[in-house]
């Protein structure tokens, strides 16, 4: 192995050319989601822009912007009028989502439209399942996550990405979209979802915080990473078309993980608290906002993540 002074790396580091010609992670905006909420009535957040709401209209409005500045695919999430012990607005065929996937399909044939599949938004307790005997009840929820992803798929998603973390759930969906003659619908599978603290801006966007206890008897432990190669593993053998690890930059060795051991693509969901973390840094002047942003996005590329939800999406196609 050649030594310094024969090597000298800073010579590739040079300039701007040198540096371009030999980078190995580049941000495309056609490996970024933009995430957006859905719901009766529009709210904006002028702190943190990307978690505002949209009502079904300002929603196409939105759309036709992210259209209009490159962005390829966006992630739905809604927030009912109403919510109830069983969730059953998640699979109403008139639901919020629903209708926004029907308003989107026929104005942006090219957008892909990704769901997230969950009953957290639509549940009275904020628990991605029914509850029996003080306990989501892991398999009687099955069945309603998969008429979600059912519905979704039917109203024109590209894409389901169910997010509850209900064991079965992915092999639950894929019969039932296979059934409704779905068999070409991907299952983006949140397989390594977290019970993480960095999930408060999206709680409180989509109202869907946990009326009590916690999601840590679902979601999985921060701690373990060996686990989470036996979730996106099951997940795998389920029918998951994509493996999604979930949040990103304080598990970058689970995405490393999960690129070494798998085939199939990975995604990385670069989560609300992520995005909340330095937008408030950078309103104190502690941060650059956007190089902290890209900063953040290619060390989540780098991990190994084909692509990447974020919240940044829509800034990011104007930084590019
Ligand atoms: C629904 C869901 C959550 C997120 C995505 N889908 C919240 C949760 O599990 O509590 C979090 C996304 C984010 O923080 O940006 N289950």
């Amino acid at each position: 192995m050649s030594t310094f002074p024969k090597t000298r790396l800073r010579r590739l580091r040079r300039t701007d050319r040198l540096r371009g010609l030999v980078r190995e992670t580049r941000l495309v905006l056609d490996d970024f989601v933009m995430p957006l909420f859905v719901g009766p009535d529009s709210r904006a957040n002028p702190e943190l822009p990307a978690m505002g709401r949209f009502s079904v209209e300002d929603l196409a409005r939105e759309a036709d912007e992210l259209v209009a500045l490159g962005v390829r695919a966006v992630l739905l999430f809604g927030i009912p009028e109403e919510k109830d012990e069983e969730g059953s607005g998640a699979y109403d065929d008139d639901g919020i989502v629903q209708r926004a996937l029907q308003a989107l399909r026929a104005r942006h044939p090219d957008l892909l439209l990704l769901a997230d599949v969950c009953l957290c938004e639509y549940t009275s307790h904020g628990h991605c399942g029914v509850i029996r005997e003080g306990e989501v009840a892991n398999d009687e929820s099955l069945e309603l996550i998969a008429r979600t992803a059912v519905s979704h798929a039917e109203a024109g998603a590209d894409a389901v990405c169910p997010s509850d973390m209900m064991d079965g759930r992915v092999a639950a969906i894929r019969s039932a979209l296979d059934e409704a003659g779905l068999e070409l619908t991907p299952i983006v599978a949140y397989a390594a979802k977290y019970a993480s603290a960095f999930y408060g801006p999206f709680r409180e966007a989509a109202e869907s915080a946990p009326s009590f206890g916690d999601r840590r008897g679902y979601q999985m432990d921060p701690a373990n990473v060996r686990e989470a190669l036996r979730e996106l593993a099951l997940d795998a053998s389920e029918g998951a078309d994509v493996l999604m690890v979930k949040p990103a930059l304080p598990y970058l060795d689970v995405i490393r993980a999960a690129r070494d051991r798998f085939d199939l693509p990975v995604a990385a969901y670069n989560v609300s608290g992520e995005y909340a973390m330095v937008k408030a840094a950078a309103r104190h002047g502690w941060l650059d906002e956007r190089a902290a942003a890209l900063e953040s996005l290619t060390a989540i590329k780098r991990a190994g993540a084909e692509f990447v939800v974020s919240y940044w999406t829509k800034e990011l196609a104007q930084w590019l």
